[in-house]
C-alpha cells in the first residue's frame, strides 16, 4: 500500500486535477483534504473537458471510493449539482463518501464572503466570493455546521435556529441587513439532506481501515502552498491548509501514513484575485502564455495572471509540504518563446533573498533575478517520454528541477491524459490480477 499526495506548489490551478485524474488509475481511494468549491479543477478525457469543484478528480477512473474529508467546506447545493453533473455524464457516484465531520457551507456565509470583500475597497483579497473564508471562521469559532447536523433529522430544525439566532446578532445589527428567517432554511437543508445523508460516514475510519487493508490512496490537495493561511501570501491566501500537513488534519490519517508528496507546478506561474506575484509579467509574452494556457479562472472565469517559474516559491513549496517528486505541467505551453526565464532568488537593496518573506511589503521591494535559457520553438504536445523532448526543454526542466531541490516525478504537454507521463513510479507494485476492496 501507497499513500501519495497531490498538492499544488504555487498560487493554486498547477494542473492537479488532472494529476489527480492521471495518477487515480492506480489508486483505490482518491480523497481530497481542504478547500471548497472556491476550486476547480479541470480533466481532460478523450478531448471532453470536466470541470470539479468538490468531488476528488478520482470518480472519472472507475470504481474508486472518492472520500470529501472533514477538512473540506462543503456548499451543499454545489455538491448536489456536482453529483447530477457526474451522474450525467455517465459515470457512478455509488462509492462516494462525506465525512460527517465536514463543515457546511451556509447562504449566509456567501453574503458575508460579498460584503466582506465590498468593505475591504482598495485591500481585497479577490476571493472567490465562495463564502470560504467565513465558513472556516465559523468552524473555528466553534459555531458552524457539520454534514453530521446537516443530516441528522431530529435535530436540524433546534440547530439551524439557534445558528440563526446568533448569525442576526452580526446581520442585523452590525450589516444593518434584513435578519436570516430560519424557516426556509430549514426546508433547504432538509431537501439537501435528503440526496446526501446516504454518502455521510466516518471518513477517518473509510481512509484509515482502507490503507490497513493495502490500498492505494491518493490526496488531491486545492488551492497550492502560496495561498495556504500559515505558510502562503498572508492576507491574500484561502482560509485552509493546502499544504500536505493538511492532509493529517483534513482527513483524520497520520503523518506516518503518508509515502510520496507530488509538488505540481506549471512551468510557468499563474494567480488569480489580488496579492503579491514576484515574477508577474505584462507584456506580450504574458498575453501569448494565457492565449495558448486558456488561462482563465475554472470557477470565476477571470483572467488568470502571469509570470516566470519562481524557484524561490517551489523551494518554499518543497520544504514547507516536504515535496518528494515534481509534477511539472503545460511545457507545451512555452514552445515558441526564443527564451525562457527561471527566477532562482530575489534581491531587496543589492541582498540576496533566497527564501519567500513572511511580510508583504518585502516581497514588493524584491526584484527577481533570472536565469535566461533558449526556449524552444518545436510542438512538443505529441511527445511521449522525457528523452522525446527537444535538447533544450530538458534542460529547462532539469534547471528548474535542480534550483528547486525537486527531482522530476512527471510532466505533461497537454491537457489530455495521455500527454501526461510518469517518470519516477510513485504507488507500489501489487500481484497481477489483486484488487484490494474499500468498505
Ligand atoms: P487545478 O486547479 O490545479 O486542478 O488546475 P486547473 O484545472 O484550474 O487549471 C489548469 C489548467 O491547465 C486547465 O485548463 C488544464 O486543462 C490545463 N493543463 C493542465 N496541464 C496542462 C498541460 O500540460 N498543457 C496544457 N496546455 N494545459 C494543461
Ligand atoms: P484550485 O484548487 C486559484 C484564490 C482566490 C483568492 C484567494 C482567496 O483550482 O487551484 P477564497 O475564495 O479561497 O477565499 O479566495 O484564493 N483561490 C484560488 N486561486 N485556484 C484555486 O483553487 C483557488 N481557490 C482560491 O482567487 O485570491
Ligand atoms: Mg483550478
Amino acid at each position: 500500500m501507497t499513500t501519495v499526495v497531490v498538492v499544488g506548489t504555487q498560487w493554486g490551478d498547477e494542473g492537479k486535477g488532472k494529476v489527480t485524474d492521471y495518477l487515480a488509475s492506480s489508486a483505490d481511494v482518491v480523497a481530497r483534504y481542504q478547500g471548497g468549491n472556491n476550486a476547480g479543477h479541470t480533466i481532460m478525457i478523450e478531448n471532453k473537458k470536466y470541470a470539479l469543484t468538490l468531488i476528488p478528480s478520482g470518480i472519472f477512473s472507475g470504481n474508486k471510493t472518492c472520500v470529501i474529508g472533514n477538512g473540506v467546506v462543503v456548499n451543499p447545493q454545489a455538491l448536489v449539482d456536482e453529483i447530477a453533473y457526474v451522474q450525467n455524464n455517465g459515470f457512478s457516484t455509488e462509492h462516494l463518501v462525506i465525512s460527517d465531520r465536514a463543515h457546511v457551507i451556509m447562504p449566509y456565509h456567501m453574503l458575508l464572503d460579498a460584503w466582506q470583500e465590498e468593505q475591504r475597497g482598495d485591500t481585497k483579497i479577490g476571493t472567490t466570493r465562495k463564502g470560504i473564508g467565513p465558513a472556516y471562521v465559523d468552524k473555528f469559532g466553534r459555531s458552524g455546521i457539520r454534514m453530521c447536523d446537516l443530516v441528522d433529522e431530529k435535530n436540524l430544525e433546534h440547530t439551524i435556529r439557534s445558528v440563526v439566532q446568533e448569525k442576526n446578532k452580526t446581520f442585523v445589527g452590525g450589516y444593518g441587513s434584513a435578519p436570516i428567517q430560519p424557516e426556509p432554511l430549514v426546508e433547504q437543508c432538509r431537501a439537501w439532506a435528503k440526496i446526501l445523508r446516504p454518502y455521510v460516514r466516518d471518513a477517518s475510519v473509510v481512509l484509515n481501515d482502507a490503507i490497513d487493508n493495502g490500498a492505494h490512496v491518493l490526496c488531491e490537495g486545492a488551492q497550492g502552498v502560496m495561498l495556504d493561511v500559515d505558510h502562503g501570501t498572508y492576507p491574500y491566501v484561502t482560509s485552509s491548509n493546502p499544504i500536505a500537513g493538511g492532509v493529517c488534519t483534513g482527513l483524520g490519517i497520520g503523518p506516518t501514513r503518508i509515502d510520496h508528496v507530488i509538488g505540481v507546478a506549471k512551468a510557468y506561474t499563474t494567480r488569480v484575485g489580488d496579492g503579491p506575484f514576484p515574477t508577474e509579467l505584462n507584456n506580450e509574452i504574458a498575453h501569448q502564455i494565457r492565449e495558448r494556457g486558456f488561462e482563465y479562472g475554472t470557477v470565476t472565469g477571470r483572467p488568470r495572471r502571469i509570470g516566470w517559474i519562481d524557484t524561490v516559491v517551489l523551494r518554499h513549496a518543497r520544504r514547507v509540504s516536504g515535496i518528494t517528486g515534481l509534477s511539472l505541467n503545460s511545457l507545451d505551453v512555452l514552445s515558441g518563446l526564443d527564451e525562457v526565464r527561471i527566477c532562482t532568488h530575489y534581491e531587496c537593496d543589492g541582498v540576496r533573498i533566497a527564501s519567500y518573506p513572511a511580510r508583504q511589503e518585502d516581497v514588493y521591494a524584491c526584484t527577481p533575478v533570472y536565469e535566461t535559457l533558449p526556449g524552444w520553438t518545436e510542438d512538443i504536445t505529441g511527445v511521449r517520454a522525457f528523452d522525446q523532448l527537444p535538447r533544450t526543454t530538458q534542460q529547462y526542466v532539469h534547471r528548474v528541477c535542480a534550483l528547486s531541490h525537486i527531482p522530476l516525478a512527471m510532466f505533461s504537454v497537454g491537457r489530455n491524459r495521455e500527454q501526461t507521463h510518469l517518470v519516477q513510479q510513485l504507488f507500489s507494485a501489487r500481484p497481477i490480477g489483486t484488487h484490494t476492496s474499500v468498505g
